[in-house]
């Protein structure tokens, strides 16, 4: 069966959705590999560190584990429209899901603030592409509006059944490590469904006694679209949306859907919230890359973050890191080659990179 070759749908008795699986909208999603990231691991001073490459996913993100789910859940409901406000890796995978189930989609995404890989592929596939001139939450604010007025299945990630599918790289990373629970789970935050779904994904193991213990699980943000950080960093704990910057697109979010759930991922699992500068994202983005691995620049906070929370104290050489590599390195090909001709980082910018990275930085 085709489900059976998709590594979301393999594990279909752990998650709560559509009857009839023959008619699962699938592109084979998931499966994707875990790398050794030997280099880094020593860069960031541990031992030990590996990366789970969600953007080897068919649209080239982890959001196609949420859309295989979300999308079979629509189509059995008879939804003929569905609809997305994103940065960009949302609507691509839902526009390829909505074309594969022969359901049309509409996108909405803030003009000139996502990058064209993203945009590209959301024509490629046919949805109906609306470019705003507002940002991603203004986006949002749009289609919330709209999904009441008209009979449109909401693909955002406040649809649960996104958080289901998007649990289930938890499963594959405990598969993949022979059942040996890593210590840590670095995740980047944007809208914050992600670190919210793999901690549900942990937890659930747990509960059905196939692990001893959970990781714990720490969110890094970009500074200029922090609301988690300063959230976590609040001593009395008032969430405030603030207006977001980074070039960073996929995770630049100010007022995020999911912080509560994620919050308390962090909390209960025992993990951290961290920021990181345009520059601390940008030379990470290039030593992943220097692996032979790459990821787009919201895939590579983790590693930024990583590095600072082993400065910290936070993360212990010998404790075991997965890293979650959220995108494609060729989702946004601008921000590589801004950054290696010299042009990316401001003087500013660079002037704030650590001597001991600036080496490294003029290597790369
Ligand atoms: N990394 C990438 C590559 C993303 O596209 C996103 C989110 C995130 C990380 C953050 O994940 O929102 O679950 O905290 N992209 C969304 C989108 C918002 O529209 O594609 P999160």
């Amino acid at each position: 069966l085709p489900i059976d070759q998709s590594g979301v749908w393999r594990f279909r008795d752990l998650l709560p959705i559509v009857s009839d699986f023959d008619r699962a909208v699938t592109l084979r999603e998931g499966n994707t590999p875990l790398y050794e990231l030997p280099r880094c691991a020593k860069a960031a001073g541990v031992d030990w560190l590996l990366a789970k490459h969600q953007g080897m996913n068919p649209t080239g993100s982890f959001k196609d584990t949420g859309m295989t789910a979300a999308l079979s859940v629509a189509a059995d409901r008879g939804f003929e429209w569905v609809a997305c406000a994103s940065t960009g890796n949302t609507s691509a995978a839902m526009a390829a899901y909505a074309a594969r189930a022969g359901l049309r989609s509409i996108v909405f995404i803030p003009e000139g603030k996502i990058a064209w890989g993203k945009l590209s592929q959301s024509m490629d596939y046919g949805a109906l592409t609306i470019q705003l001139k507002t940002d991603f939450d203004g986006c949002v604010n749009i289609l919330t509006d709209l999904v009441k007025r008209f009979p449109i299945y909401l693909l955002n990630s406040v649809n649960p059944y996104r958080l289901e599918g998007q649990k289930t790289p938890a499963f594959e990373i405990l598969e993949q490590m022979d059942w040996q629970v890593p210590e840590h789970i670095v995740v980047p935050g944007g809208n914050l469904a992600n670190s919210a779904a793999l901690g549900k994904g942990f937890s659930e193991m747990l509960h059905l006694g196939l692990i001893q213990s959970v990781p714990k699980i720490s969110v890094i943000q970009a500074e200029g679209a922090n609301p988690l950080y300063r959230w976590f960093t609040d001593t009395n704990r008032i969430m405030r949306p603030v207006t977001a910057d980074t070039r960073a697109t996929a995770i630049r979010i100010g007022n995020p859907a999911s912080w509560r759930k994620s919050a308390a991922v962090i909390e209960k699992m025992g993990g951290w919230c961290e920021q990181v500068s345009e520059a601390e994202i940008a030379l990470a983005k290039a030593q992943i890359g220097s692996e032979g691995v790459g990821c787009e620049p919201a895939s590579a906070v983790t590693f930024a973050g990583l590095k600072k929370l082993v400065a910290a104290g936070r993360v212990l050489r010998e404790e075991r890191t997965v890293l979650i590599l959220t995108g494609h390195t060729l989702k946004d090909s601008d921000y590589t080659i801004n950054y290696h001709r010299g042009e990316l980082l401001t003087a500013e910018e660079s002037a704030g990179i650590s001597a001991a990275d600036r080496v490294l930085h003029e290597e790369l």
